[in-house]
Formats: C-alpha cells, sequence, structure tokens
C-alpha cells in the first residue's frame, strides 16, 4: 500500500459507512513491514470510538473489507499460502491436493488472467494463437469512447479500477491518463501478484499447460506510470470512499461476478463525482454461484417483454436508477467487443462483451 494513495484517497471505515452512513477516516496505526514509501505489513484503524474496527495490510495489500472477520475466514487459505516453493514441489503440491481444490482453483485464475493481462511482456511466447491483452484493448476503445463522449483525457483526479483482478488494466490506465490510479478487487492472490510487480517490477506467475501441469514464468514488466498505481483489498459494493472521491471508473468483466450488480452500480454511482465517466463491460455469463438469480440484469424470464436478454434489461436498470437515486449513471455509449479468457495451451473462451459508457448525473434529492 502506498502512502502517497493512503493520503489521497482518504478511506473511510467500510463498517461506520454502512452502518451508520458516518465517513470515519482510517489512519495508518502500525507498519512492521515498508519498502520505501509501500507499506508491506501493518494495520489501519477506524479512527471512531464506537468502532475501532482494524483492517490489515498483508504482503503490501490493504484488505479494508467491512466484514473482514468472515472475509479472513473464508480466504485464510489463499492468505497464508507461502509462495517460496520451488515449482517441483507447488507441483507435488497440485497433483497431491488434485483438481478443484482450493489451491487448483487459484492457479487456474492466476493462469487466466496474469496470462491475458501480462503474457505480451513474456519473453518466452507460447506457439500459435490466441494473442494476450484482450481486456486491455478492449478497455481501451471504452476509454476512446470517454475521451470522445466525455473529454475524459482533460479530467483531472484520480481513477478506480473495480474489479482490477491482476492489475494491468489499471496501470494502462495510469499509462494512458497519468493519474493517481487504483486497482480494487476482492481476490487475495491476485493482489498480491499485482503488488509484487509494483515492489519488484516482476511477474511471476504459473501458467497452465494441461490438466494439473503449470510452467511457473517470471519475468520483467516495466510498466510506465507504475508509481502512479497501487491495489487494495474492497469490495466493489461497499466501496470505502467518501462521494465523489473519483474522476473515472472502469470495470472490466466483473458486474456478473458480483453477488448484487445493482448494488454495485449504486456504489460505484457514489463514489465518483459529477459528470464523471466510467466504462463497464460484461459478458452476462450468469451463474448463481456468483449471483442469486433473482439479481441476474437478464437472463431469465424469456417470456417477458425483454425476451430475458440482458442487453435491455441493463438499460432499463440504468433508466429506473435515474428517476430514484441520487447520483445515477446516464448511458452515452454502447458496443459489442471480443473478450478471451485462455483456460489452457488447448483451450481459449471466447466471449461477446457488452461495452457501457456511462457518466454521472444528479437525480433525485431526498
Ligand atoms: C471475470 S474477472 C475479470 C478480471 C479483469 N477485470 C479482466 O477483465 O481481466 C472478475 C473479477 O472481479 C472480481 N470481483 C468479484 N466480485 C468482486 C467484488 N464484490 N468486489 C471486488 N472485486 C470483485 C474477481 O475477484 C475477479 O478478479
Ligand atoms: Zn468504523
Amino acid at each position: 500500500m502506498r502512502t502517497e494513495h493512503f493520503e489521497t484517497l482518504r478511506p473511510v471505515c467500510p463498517v461506520c459507512k454502512a452502518d451508520s452512513g458516518q465517513l470515519n477516516s482510517l489512519v495508518i496505526a502500525d507498519v512492521t513491514q515498508q519498502e520505501g514509501t509501500q507499506i508491506v505489513q501493518g494495520v489501519l484503524h477506524c479512527t471512531h470510538g464506537a468502532c475501532q474496527r482494524e483492517f490489515p495490510v498483508i504482503d503490501g495489500v490493504p484488505l479494508i473489507i467491512r466484514n473482514i472477520r468472515s472475509y479472513l475466514s473464508e480466504n485464510a487459505f489463499q492468505i497464508a499460502l507461502r509462495d517460496d516453493l520451488s515449482p517441483n514441489l507447488e507441483s507435488l503440491l497440485g497433483d497431491c491436493l488434485g483438481a478443484g481444490s482450493t489451491f487448483d482453483i487459484c492457479r487456474q485464475h492466476l493462469s487466466s488472467y496474469t496470462w491475458d493481462h501480462y503474457a505480451d511482456l513474456d519473453p518466452q511466447k507460447e506457439d500459435g494463437p490466441p494473442i494476450p491483452g484482450s481486456m486491455v484493448r478492449v478497455m481501451h476503445q471504452g476509454l476512446d469512447l470517454a475521451d470522445t463522449h466525455c473529454s475524459l483525457a482533460e479530467r483531472s483526479g484520480p481513477m478506480v479500477d473495480i474489479g482490477c483482478s491482476v492489475g494491468r488494466s489499471t496501470f494502462a490506465l495510469a499509462e494512458r491518463y497519468r493519474s493517481l490510479t487504483l486497482g480494487v478487487d476482492l481476490n487475495f492472490p491476485m493482489l498480491r501478484l499485482a503488488s509484487r510487480l509494483l515492489r519488484t517490477g516482476t511477474v511471476s506467475y504459473p501458467r497452465r499447460r494441461v490438466g494439473l501441469v503449470y510452467d511457473r514464468r517470471e519475468f520483467h514488466a516495466p510498466l510506465p506510470n507504475a508509481e502512479l498505481v497501487d491495489f487494495w483489498a474492497c469490495d466493489a459494493m461497499a466501496l470505502p470512499f467518501a462521494d465523489g472521491a473519483f474522476a473515472a471508473a472502469t470495470s472490466m468483466n466483473m458486474l456478473d461476478c458480483v453477488a448484487s450488480p445493482v448494488d454495485f452500480l449504486g456504489a460505484m454511482a457514489s463514489v465518483l463525482g459529477s459528470g464523471a465517466p466510467a466504462v463497464i463491460t460484461c459478458p452476462y455469463d450468469w451463474s448463481i454461484s456468483a449471483t442469486p438469480m433473482e439479481c441476474w440484469i437478464g437472463g431469465h424470464s424469456q417470456r417477458g417483454p425483454e425476451g430475458g436478454a440482458s442487453e435491455p434489461a441493463f438499460r432499463r436498470l440504468l433508466k429506473q436508477n435515474a428517476s430514484q437515486s441520487r447520483k445515477y449513471l446516464h448511458l452515452l455509449a454502447e458496443k459489442e467487443v471480443e473478450w478471451q479468457v485462455r483456460v489452457h495451451s488447448r483451450s481459449t473462451m471466447c466471449y461477446k462483451s457488452h461495452l457501457v459508457l456511462v457518466q454521472t448525473e444528479d437525480g433525485v434529492s431526498f
């Protein structure tokens, strides 16, 4: 966690914000390991006397999450997982723990997303297609729209990349706009990889070949304006910031991964300043393991007027929010884009993702 990001973004206690609407600042209460201006291990405290919640900073990642106890118990394995094992021992562990284990799922996620985000910088290329970087190419298409429709390039202020995963989109935002940029996600192994990249300039990840066979890839990744980037663990549906803290937001392929897309859109609108743009993409790949069916945007009730399609349901939701919210997201432009996720060396999932450019507008005052 960079002290400059903490001081500029002034995170508030997510417990106080959710329970009483109070915006109580967090302070850095303890630093046990620091590298330059980056806190690697430490503790943040809520300043409110009746709350005094503590939030740890682990492996450079502050965990500013409302229900920190259940997050830690659900993610204890990922957080405590050591990363100093040789590739041989790691492979043996993978075989013993087996397919579908938490260890296996973490490696698969790291493989798929790190490959798409950073494999263009890996000197050891794989043979043949597909080409990495699909998400960042899509993001730039959205940012081109934001430059045209909202003069994003001329706006100043911090930017937030929500659901940043291993972080290449966050670096791409900082490179393009030279603004202080924050990537937030809830997946600790992915954030740990991104945070280590900030401190070491190196990407290290298991690239899946087939089955439980992974090759460890480690390479230097020079990323322009990396000093403007930081990565925090925050819930997209309960962002720990004051209203209007950010000048722009991106959220690539995560709307269908949250428990409540409506709460996420509301949280995003509230942390954006007036007239701030946001680029959102979503393949509408609904699954009940992430989102209860009642909360899907489309994807059910095909006998209704929208035939179960997600795109009109999303447009309707945005319009509906306009009449019910203090600040809402107004649709400016949309397009269909292609996004690929590499599963292993012989398999890639190809998605058609719906890209929308929205901008905050002031709505009903209560
Ligand atoms: C399908 S991945 C997309 C990752 C990346 N944006 C990309 O396009 O390559 C969805 C990401 O959203 C994150 N995510 C899911 N629910 C979240 C939440 N409530 N708050 C923050 N991040 C979340 C996941 O951990 C994952 O990294
Ligand atoms: Zn508090």
